[in-house]
């Protein structure tokens, strides 16, 4: 297994359109098992392929605390959403150290494709919920902060832009290893 590197906003690439997976191959488990890896390395509860910079229809989920409930979702569908909306506050390992309010549907009722290219359908409500429109959106080429005022998002950004410049000029003045 390896780590892979999570594109950071406002990097364009994640705008990208994801497309189906069409190849339920050892290259898919392959990227199955590496993103979870990154994902439980960052401390996330899910990613989606267009953070790593691979724009197919591919996300793990994994909310338990304990790292032993994953959840892979391959060219998902919501099929159907309660009327019903919860505000959360929700962060990105795109968008490190943001973290704001959006809405959702309180419940929703995924299909979905199993590593094995296996359909199934999930009901899921709270946390899970939220966690799947948000990495649904992703796949959209769409991050959470889209959500919120332009005013907030401009300065997320400017922010976002001016860590990774000091990140930068840390990484180039340190010895290379
Ligand atoms: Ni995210």
């Amino acid at each position: 297994m390896s780590l892979l590197t999570i594109l950071r906003y406002p990097d364009p690439r994640l705008h990208t359109v994801a497309k189906p997976v069409r190849n339920f191959d050892d290259r898919l488990k392959k990227l199955v098992s590496d993103m979870t890896e990154t994902m439980y390395e960052a401390a996330g509860v899910g990613l989606a392929a267009s953070q790593i910079n691979v724009h197919e229809q591919l996300i793990v989920i994994d909310i338990s605390d304990t790292h032993d409930d994953l959840l892979v979702l391959i060219n998902p569908e919501i099929i159907w959403t309660s009327p019903e909306k919860t505000v959360y506050k929700e962060g990105c390992l795109s968008v490190p150290g943001i973290y704001d309010d959006v809405e959702r549907h309180t419940q929703i009722t995924v299909r979905a494709l199993d590593v094995t290219g296996n359909s199934f359908e999930l009901k899921a409500d709270g946390l899970l919920a939220i966690c799947i429109q948000h990495e649904m959106d992703h796949l959209l080429g769409k991050v959470f902060v889209e959500y919120l005022s332009s005013l907030k998002r401009d300065r997320i950004k400017t922010k976002m832009l001016k860590e990774e410049r000091r990140a930068q000029k840390t990484s180039n003045s340190s010895p290379k290893r």
